[in-house]
């Protein structure tokens, strides 16, 4: 089955074609970044508007990359949440218009839910269950994913997520938008233990996350210290070790909570090395294995959608022609395939 799939949930435009026989085979994406990154963060109205602008010509370039014509694709995704609702619309219409033109089924996939099964469109997938640690710019959650659909929340943000508190930190520093990779960089020039920040909610029991108070921590480090360069790589190392840490040992816990020894992590703050590095050192302790998305699709991609909206059109799922977009969709709404 070769599934067209179409993200618009923010500032990233991706298509991709994934054949359930042969993988994913072609794939594009354009990032609004330069665009938002004068107003130092995404403009709803301006993000919705260039989606409409990029996706029928993505569409176009992404099918000859393939070498296919409308005519060989036999359904449709489409993120229809959670995100910025004109941006959704934008992918929800298109994908479900194009899908009635061309008279193949459309299904509405959940964008959290596609970012915890990107693992899955690597060469060596994890198998289920797993512990998926889902880390974007709006969401900080711990999910136990038994089988595609079938999830429980172990635990998530109560405020801030964490791709958040790394964007509104590399604000405070001068980073500009997103701030999330430049913070890593300039961390990685940093001494470790000059500054020493909280591990939010880790003396506690449970898995729920809490990240406001670390940026909170950021701004009086950065008033009270002098204003230099070499001070600010050593707040940026504090602060991305504070969080790394925190993931951690929430991971730890849900971990041996669950008897589960298969982590996969991903969204966009999955990228990070930091957060890697001492999730591969975490498993191999507890005598698991940690799986993560290629750099490129732990961001928001098009592919992700492919691949979750193929499960469900595979599946038999089935949707009418009515559409709709969801900016808030809790993910424990979604059914088993
Ligand atoms: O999943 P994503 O592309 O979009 C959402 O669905 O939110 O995640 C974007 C977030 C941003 O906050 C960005 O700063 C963060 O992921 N991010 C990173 C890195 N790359 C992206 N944070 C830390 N280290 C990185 N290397
Ligand atoms: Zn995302």
């Amino acid at each position: 089955m070769r599934i067209l799939g179409i993200e618009s949930s923010c500032d990233e435009t991706g298509i991709a074609v994934y054949d359930s026989e042969h993988g994913l085979l072609a794939h594009a994406l354009h990032s609004q970044v330069d665009m938002h990154a004068v107003y130092g963060g995404v403009v709803p109205e301006l993000a919705s508007r260039d989606h409409v602008r990029r996706v029928i010509p993505l569409i176009k370039s992404v099918l000859q990359e393939a070498g296919l014509s409308s005519s060989d694709i036999k359904g449709i995704a489409y993120t229809a949440g959670p995100g910025l609702i004109g941006a959704l619309l934008v992918g929800v219409a298109v994908g479900r218009s194009l899908a009635y033109g061309w008279g193949i089924p459309a299904v509405a996939v959940h964008h959290m839910e596609a970012h915890l099964l990107a693992p899955m469109l690597e060469a060596n997938p994890p198998r289920f269950p797993f512990i998926a640690l889902l880390v974007s710019g709006g969401h900080t959650q711990l999910v136990q994913v038994n089988r595609p659909g079938d999830y429980v929340m172990l635990g998530e943000s109560l405020d801030d997520a964490a791709g958040e508190a790394f964007d509104k930190t590399a604000k405070l520093l001068g980073l500009g938008y997103p701030g999330g990779p430049a913070l890593s960089a300039l961390a990685d020039k940093g001494k470790p233990g000059r500054f020493e920040f909280p591990r939010p909610m880790t003396g506690r029991p449970g898995l729920d996350f809490s990240f406001s108070g670390l940026k909170t921590h950021a701004v009086n480090t950065i008033h009270r210290e002098d204003d230099n360069q070499q001070t600010h790589a050593d707040i940026a190392r504090a602060f991305v070790d504070a969080v790394v840490d925190t993931l951690t040992i929430k991971c730890r816990r849900a971990m041996e909570e669950t008897g589960i020894n298969t982590l996969i992590a991903a969204g966009g703050v999955s990228a990070n090395r930091q957060l890697r590095e001492q999730l591969h050192g975490l498993t191999k302790k507890m005598g698991g294995r940690v799986y993560f998305p290629r750099p490129e699709f732990c961001t928001d991609n098009g592919a992700m959608i492919a691949y979750a909206g193929c499960l469900k059109l595979q599946a038999g799922k089935t949707e009418p022609l009515s559409f709709y977009a969801r900016p808030r969709w809790p993910m424990m709404e979604l059914n088993a395939v």
